[in-house]
C-alpha cells in the first residue's frame, strides 16, 4: 500500500522510510511514527522510539490504543477514507443475498461444455430465481461514514432504510440525506426490516451485540450483512437462526468465522476496503496526519 503516492509525500519532507513489512518489534524500533494497516500489535513491545501510530483504515482493534495512552502515544486512524470501497462491497453483498449470481454462473461453468447449454438453461434457472431489493425494508445500525453512505446508495436504490444510531440525530449525520427514517431503538430495526447492515465499531459494549435476544426480535427470513468486525455476531445464535430459517442470508466480509462454510452464508477475505482508491485514500489521509504531528504538533483526524 505505501509504494503510492503517500511515499512521495513523505520523501518530500526529507523523512525516512522503512518499508520492510512488519516482522516484530524490532522492525519499528527507532521509528518516531509508524503506519499499519493490519498488523496486530497487541503483542509487540513498543520502542520509546515511537510517538505516533497511524492506522490505514477506520477500525483500531489491531492497536493497543490503551497501552498507547498510558505511554503517550498518538493514534490516528482514517474516518471515511476507504468508506466508498466498503459501501460498494456491502451493496454487492446485498444484491448477491438476493439474486442466485454466485449459483448461476457455478453452474454454467459446469455446464459450458453441454450442447444446447440453452435450453437446458431454461429448465434449471428456476433454481436460481431471487427477489429485488427495492421497496425492501433496510436497516442501518451505525450511521458513521460508511453506515450513511450506504444508506444515500441504498435509498437511491428504492429501498426504505431505517438508521440507527446512539449517538447522532439522523439530521446531524455525515451527507445524509432526507430520505433515512431515523428509529430511536434498535428494536425497531429488527422488527422492521427485511435486511440489517451493521456499522459500529468493535467495542466492549458492542461485542456480540447481534445475539439470541436480537435475532429473537428480527423478521424471518431476514438477511444480515455484516462488514464491520466478525465478533459483533454472536455466532453459536448466528448458527441458530441459520439453521431456523430466522436469517436466510448471512454476507461477511470475515472468513475467520469459524462458521464461515456453513449453509446460508456468503463470505469474502475482508476485502472492504481493497481497491486501489481506498488503499491510496487511507494511505494519504494516514501520512498528511503523521506529518502535521511531527511537523506541527497536530492532533487530528483530517
Ligand atoms: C477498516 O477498519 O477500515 C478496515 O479494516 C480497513 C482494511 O481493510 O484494512
Amino acid at each position: 500500500m505505501f509504494q503510492y503516492h503517500c511515499l512521495n509525500l513523505i520523501a518530500q519532507k526529507g523523512l525516512d522510510i522503512f518499508d520492510e513489512g512488519y516482522k516484530n518489534s524490532d522492525t519499528i524500533d527507532g521509528s518516531q511514527a509508524v503506519l499499519v494497516r493490519s498488523a496486530k500489535m497487541h503483542d509487540m513491545e513498543l520502542p520509546e522510539s515511537v510517538a505516533v501510530i497511524a492506522r490505514a483504515g477506520a477500525g483500531v482493534n489491531n492497536i493497543p490504543v490503551k497501552e498507547c495512552a498510558e505511554k503517550g502515544i498518538v493514534v490516528f486512524n482514517t474516518p471515511g477514507a476507504n468508506a466508498n470501497g466498503v459501501k460498494e462491497l456491502v451493496l454487492a453483498g446485498m444484491l448477491l443475498a438476493s439474486r442466485d449470481i454466485v449459483g448461476g454462473i457455478e453452474w454454467v461453468q459446469r455446464e459450458k461444455d453441454q450442447e444446447d447449454i440453452d435450453k437446458l438453461a431454461e429448465k434449471q434457472k428456476k433454481q436460481f430465481a431471487g427477489c429485488e431489493i427495492m421497496d425492501k425494508k433496510l436497516g442501518i445500525i451505525g450511521l458513521g461514514a460508511i453506515g450513511s453512505m450506504v444508506a444515500n446508495a441504498a435509498a437511491s436504490l428504492g429501498m426504505e432504510v431505517y438508521g440507527y444510531d446512539p449517538y447522532i440525530s439522523i439530521d446531524a449525520a455525515w451527507n445524509l440525506s432526507r430520505t433515512i427514517k431515523h428509529s430511536k431503538s434498535l428494536d425497531e430495526i429488527y422488527s422492521k426490516c427485511d435486511y440489517i447492515t451493521v456499522h459500529v465499531p468493535l467495542l466492549d459494549s458492542t461485542k456480540k451485540m447481534i445475539n439470541k435476544e436480537a435475532f429473537g426480535k428480527m423478521k424471518d427470513g431476514v438477511v444480515l450483512l455484516n462488514f464491520a468486525r466478525d465478533l459483533l455476531v454472536d455466532e453459536e445464535a448466528l448458527i441458530e437462526a441459520l439453521d431456523s430459517g430466522k436469517v436466510k442470508k448471512y454476507v461477511t466480509d470475515f472468513a475467520n468465522h469459524t462458521v464461515a462454510g456453513h449453509e446460508g452464508i456468503l463470505v469474502t477475505p475482508h476485502l472492504g476496503a481493497s481497491t486501489e482508491e481506498s488503499e491510496e485514500n487511507c494511505a494519504v489521509m494516514a501520512v498528511k496526519e503523521v506529518r502535521d504531528f511531527l511537523e506541527n504538533g497536530n492532533i487530528k483526524n483530517s
